[in-house]
């Protein structure tokens, strides 16, 4: 074993044991020192998790193992991206159609610049709008075939302001435990009964509303259209079928599946043949597919217009800047141009997925779409596996409980219409590869301990 994998002194080690026996099973540390430290109000470093956090970091860097998370990059992230001066294979960043930088949105962002310079400069609807904001949320009411869209400034504020706003006290909101934050903390602001079904599972999802239903006013079922961290997705059909029956809204979350879902990227309604105006709300993000940043609700017109004159994110918030309207209306377009980009997509996060499990890696959930995660279990050897991959040229994040659940820790790969066959066969090589060596490292550090 050479130093670089375990560079631990005994005592160090024995430290370490200590804490790590600390760690109760909510994952809480119990520490004898900060028991004895008498708790600050005014002290920030008492906030909930800080302890914790403090503790992974140490560890990490017991271990010799740079911070996986805010690496610094030079330039454009794409199929690849560049670390340090190095030329690195890249499946960190949501560019799936590779359109980050593709000469048309470039373009369409200058030419915003020149006429609106960048910032919006107040709320749009204090100091007015810019036409692009009009053109690109009729774009995204047309692809969803609905009357209109809101455009936001953030996808994660559209979730919490929206969600936030359409129900309240007298309100139940159901959604998939595997829903992403936003979905989340949405529920809590709103203030209404909250309630979640395990991962997909639909026959829970009914019994919750067979139960619990009759007790509210109205109803909220949110769901994601692929799911962030696993890269499956819900039954849709289903779904609304359930909606319809128990007289509940359905709303989609598509940050992931716009532009990776259906024949021609239109999402998971196109994926499994339904009418998009089944769905009540349709949400999305500008930041995925579309390569810019924002959020956006597509639905029936009562929807739209009650949201644009109440949801405190967009009535007291900065309108979207112009140039983000504008590119992001040119991604779109070039979408909908381009379904070869779609195709090419598809068929190298199926590839991917299919290579993972000959080679004998744990892809979890993943259903063979642009996201696959590769399962590692505990947190300090997905860490690892993501540092040693990163010295062979490949960067992939690891993403670690609270983000999924606990001993779920894992690498999560983003493919993108650009990656080559032979680079996707690489990374499943060295990934396979340097996976059992974490595991050789972790089988002897555990018998040292
Ligand atoms: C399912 C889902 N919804 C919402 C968001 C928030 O979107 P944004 O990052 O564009 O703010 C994300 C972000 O990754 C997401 O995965």
């Amino acid at each position: 074993m050479t130093k670089r994998d375990f560079p631990l002194a005994s005592e160090t080690r024995e430290r370490l044991l200590r804490r790590v026996e600390a760690i109760q099973d909510d994952g809480s540390i119990n520490s004898p020192e900060r028991a004895a430290t008498a708790f600050k109000a005014t002290d920030f470093s008492t906030l909930p998790g800080y302890d914790e956090l403090r503790f992974y970091l140490s560890v990490g860097q017991k271990f010799g193992l740079g911070n996986p998370y805010f690496r610094m990059h030079d330039g454009r992230a794409g199929s690849h991206t560049h670390i340090a001066g190095s030329t690195l294979l890249n499946f960190s960043s949501y560019d799936y159609l590779g359109l980050n930088g593709h000469p048309e949105i470039v373009e369409a962002a200058k030419a915003a610049i020149d006429r609106y310079g960048v910032s919006a400069s107040a709320s749009r609807h204090v100091a007015g709008e810019r036409p692009v904001h009009r053109a690109l949320e009729r774009a995204l009411a047309d692809h969803y075939g609905v009357a209109d869209s809101l455009a936001f400034v953030s996808g994660y504020a559209t979730n919490l302001g929206v969600i936030g706003q359409i129900v309240g006290a007298k309100d139940l909101i159901v959604y998939d435990s595997l829903a992403h934050n936003s979905i989340v903390m949405g529920g809590v602001l709103s203030g209404a009964a909250r309630r979640s079904f395990p991962h997909n599972d639909f026959d829970a999802l009914d019994r919750i509303l067979e139960t619990a239903r009759g007790s509210f006013e109205r109803a909220l079922i949110v769901v994601e259209g692929l799911y962030s961290m696993d890269g499956d997705y819900p039954d849709l059909p289903r779904l609304i079928e359930i909606k319809s029956r128990h007289n509940a809204w359905l709303m989609v979350d598509e940050a992931h599946a716009l532009g990776v879902l259906g024949k021609r990227g239109y999402g998971t309604a196109e994926h499994f043949g339904v009418d998009p105006r089944q769905v009540d709300i349709w949400m999305g993000t500008l930041s995925k597919a579309l390569a810019g940043c924002g959020g956006y609700i597509a639905g029936c017109h009562e929807l739209v217009e009650y949201l644009r004159l109440t949801v405190g994110v967009f009535v007291y918030s900065v309108g979207m800047p112009p140039v983000i309207a504008a590119s992001t209306l040119k991604a779109l377009e070039i979408l909908h141009r381009e379904p070869e980009r779609v195709g090419r997509l598809q068929r190298n996060a199926v590839a991917f997925r299919s290579l993972a499990l000959e080679r004998g890696l744990d892809t979890g959930n993943g259903a063979g779409t642009a996201i696959c995660p590769v399962i590692v279990a505990d947190s300090l050897p997905a860490v690892m596996l993501s540092q040693r991959l990163l010295e062979r040229g490949i960067n992939v994040q690891p993403v670690m409980h609270p983000a999924v659940p606990p001993r779920a820790s894992r690498l999560r790969f983003f493919l993108t219409a650009k990656h080559t066959d032979t680079e996707i066969a690489a990374a499943i090589e060295a990934t396979a590869e340097e996976l059992d060596a974490v595991r050789r490292n972790m089988r002897s550090l555990s018998a040292q301990l």
